[in-house]
C-alpha cells in the first residue's frame, strides 16, 4: 500500500511516499528556515503564505522523486496536530482536496505519535520504550506502549530544549537557529568553565519536567558580566557549559523515568536529537539502549506521517474529511510544550 505523507505543522513543508509503513519512495522536506531567520523564530503567518505557496510543488515534486504518479496513491495521511493552526490547516485542505480527488481513504495524524514512529525506517521498533522528542517546539519525555498508546511522563514548563539554544545564541548572536552553531562552537569549549543551574524541580508532580528558563537567565547574567570585562572569546566556554547544563538536565529526567520504568530502551527524536553532547552521553549510559536515528528522521518529515498513516489504516482507523487542526492535543494525560 501507497500512502502519501503530508506534514506542514511548523516551517517545513512536506510530503512523502511510503510503501507499507517501512519503505521511502520518495520525499521532499522544504525548509523556510531563512524566511523566519531574520525574525529569530518561525513567524505563524509566514510559515502559512509559504506552505500555501509551496505545498503543491513539493507535492509533484515527492511524486517525480518516488517515480509514480497521482493514480499509484492508495492513501493520504496528514499532520492534523499538534502545531501552528494556519500552517496545519493548509495541508489539511491540501489533503482533504486530494484525498477527494482520488477518491482514496484518508487518516489525521498526531505528530507527537508520528516522530516516535519515524526510528521505523531504519528498523523494527520494539515496544514498550521511552521516547525523547527534543525539538524547537517540544521536549517531551513518554512511555510509547504501542504507535497509538503513549503516556507523556515529562514535559517543561517553560522554554522547549531547542527553543531554549535558539535563545542563547540569539544572545551570544550566533544566528537562527542556533542549537547546531552552539554545539558546534562548544566543541571548543571548556563544558565545565561555568557552574550553570541543572537543578531539579522540586515537587513531585514535576517528577519528570524540566525548565529552561533559570538556566537561560544564567547565562544571559555571565554573557552580560563578560561585556563588562570585554572578555567576550570565552563564547566556546560558555556554549559549552550551557549544553552540558540544558542535556544534563534532560537525561537527569530521562534517567529517573528509566529508574522508575524499568525500561532502558530509549528511542530520540526532534531537531535536538542531532546534539553531538546528548548523543555521546546516551551512547556511553550503560543502563539505556538507545536508538539514535539519522538526523534527517529525527527532524520534520513527512515520512513518519505516511508510515504511521500506514499503521493507523492497516487497523482499519481513517477520519472523516470534516476533521479539523488542533494546535494542541487535549487527549494526552500531560500537557506538552
Ligand atoms: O525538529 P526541528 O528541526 O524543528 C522543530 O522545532 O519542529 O528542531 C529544530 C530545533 C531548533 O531549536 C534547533 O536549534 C535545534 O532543534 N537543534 C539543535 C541541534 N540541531 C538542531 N539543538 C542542539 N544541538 C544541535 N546539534
Ligand atoms: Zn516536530
Amino acid at each position: 500500500m501507497i500512502v502519501c505523507g503530508i506534514e506542514s505543522s511548523c516551517d517545513e513543508c512536506a510530503v512523502a511516499l511510503v510503501e507499507d509503513g517501512t519503505t521511502i519512495l520518495g520525499q521532499v522536506v522544504a525548509t523556510q528556515t531563512e524566511f523566519h531567520a531574520p525574525f529569530q523564530g518561525v513567524v505563524p503567518e509566514i510559515a502559512s503564505r509559504k506552505h500555501t505557496e509551496w505545498i503543491l510543488p513539493v507535492y509533484r515534486q515527492a511524486l517525480e522523486h518516488a517515480h509514480i504518479d497521482n493514480s499509484q496513491i492508495d492513501a493520504i495521511a496528514v499532520t492534523v496536530e499538534p502545531g501552528l493552526a494556519g500552517s496545519l490547516l493548509v495541508g489539511l485542505s491540501f489533503a482533504k482536496a486530494l484525498a477527494l480527488t482520488l477518491g482514496v481513504p484518508f487518516v489525521g495524524i498526531n505528530h507527537i505519535l508520528a516522530h516516535l514512529y519515524a526510528p521505523r525506517f531504519e528498523g523494527p521498533l520494539v515496544y514498550p520504550f521511552l521516547g525523547l522528542l527534543v525539538s524547537g517546539g517540544h521536549t517531551i519525555i513518554a512511555r510509547v506502549d504501542d504507535p497509538f498508546d503513549i503516556e507523556i511522563l515529562g514535559t517543561t514548563i517553560d522554554d522547549a530544549c531547542g527553543e531554549a539554544f535558539d535563545k542563547v545564541a540569539k544572545h551570544l548572536d550566533l544566528g537562527y537557529p542556533g542549537g547546531v552553531v552552539i554545539d558546534r562552537l562548544a566543541a571548543d569549549g571548556d563544558d565545565e568553565a561555568f557552574a550553570f543551574p541543572i537543578a531539579p524541580l522540586s515537587s513531585e508532580r514535576h517528577r519528570y519536567d524540566v525548565s529552561y528558563s533559570g538556566l537561560k537567565t544564567a547565562v544571559v547574567y555571565q554573557l552580560e558580566r563578560f561585556h563588562v570585562r570585554g572578555a567576550v572569546d570565552d563564547m566556546a566556554n560558555v556554549a559549552a557549559s550551557f549544553q552540558r547544563a540544558a542535556i544534563e538536565m534532560l537525561l537527569g529526567r530521562l534517567f529517573q523515568a528509566v529508574a522508575d520504568t524499568g525500561i532502558g530502551r530509549v528511542v530520540v527524536g526532534g531537531g535536538v536529537a542531532a546534539n553531538s553532547y546528548l548523543r555521546r552521553r546516551l551512547g556511553e549510559a550503560p543502563q539505556i539502549e538507545a536508538r539514535m536515528p539519522a538526523p534527517s528522521l529525527c527532524t520534520d518529515n513527512a515520512a513518519m506521517v505516511a508510515g504511521l498513516g500506514y499503521v493507523a489504516l492497516e487497523r482499519g482507523i481513517t477520519s472523516p474529511l470534516t476533521i479539523n487542526a488542533s494546535s494542541r492535543v487535549p487527549g494526552f494525560r500531560r500537557p506538552y510544550a
